[in-house]
């Protein structure tokens, strides 16, 4: 796997409850001057679509430029992959970053990684990280779990991947949504190594 330039990571949105995770994500990632290589399955368009007031364009070109737009990202830093763009570097363990995330994780998407079935390119790129003996995070929204969604994270923790669940702790005492969204998002940017100030810290403060 490719380790010439550690400042890109490969983030995955699919049809999970938790948009909002996914987006604020590749917002900070660019704000932290990372390229972003993101994937996002036909059903996380619709979760976009109905969690989120982000307006995400039908085709992939399109959608770069809007989010690009959004997230103020330079030319070039954040490129958008379709479902079946094979030639993208995702797809191999040649051109792959070192780092990818998966937030948030559907069941569906978790059980395609945990068999390694590879049928659209962010399962595909989640496969190669994992043969790679990459960084693989994963941030599973579901509730309850079933022993089926849990043998799929405790295989993949065993891979060697970080199963980070989307749930916010509250000993912060938030009050808006966005502060939940920052407490899971930070720990997923702690997972990578990317210092941020998102939460505040236990036992820091004075
Ligand atoms: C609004 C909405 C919320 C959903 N929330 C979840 C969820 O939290 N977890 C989950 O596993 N699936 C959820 N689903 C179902 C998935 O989108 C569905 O299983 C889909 O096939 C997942 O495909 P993907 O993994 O390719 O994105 C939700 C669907 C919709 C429309």
């Amino acid at each position: 796997m490719s380790r010439r330039d550690e400042r890109i990571v490969t983030v995955g949105m699919t049809g999970a409850s938790g948009a909002h995770y996914g987006l604020r994500l590749v917002e900070c990632l660019v704000q932290a001057d990372y390229q972003v290589y993101l994937m996002l399955t036909k059903a996380a368009r619709i979760v976009v679509g109905s969690e989120t007031d982000c307006a995400l364009p039908g085709r992939t070109v399109e959608q770069t430029r809007y989010l690009s737009g959004l997230y103020k990202a330079r030319d070039g830093q954040l490129r958008v992959f379709g479902d079946e763009e094979w030639t993208s570097p995702v797809a191999s363990g040649s051109g792959a970053p070192h780092s990818m995330v998966v937030c948030p994780c559907s069941m569906a998407t978790l059980s395609a990684i945990a068999t390694g079935a590879s049928e659209n390119l962010l399962e595909r790129a989640a496969d190669v990280v994992i043969k790679e003996r990459g960084r693989l995070v994963i941030v599973p929204r579901e509730t309850p779990f079933s022993s089926i969604h849990l043998e799929n994270m405790l295989k993949l923790s065993r891979l060697g991947a970080v199963i980070l669940p989307a749930n916010p702790g509250f000993y912060n005492k938030p009050v808006q949504v966005e502060e939940l969204v920052d407490f899971i998002v930070s720990r997923v940017l702690d997972q990578l190594g990317i210092d941020n100030a998102l939460m505040s810290r236990w036992g820091r403060e004075g």
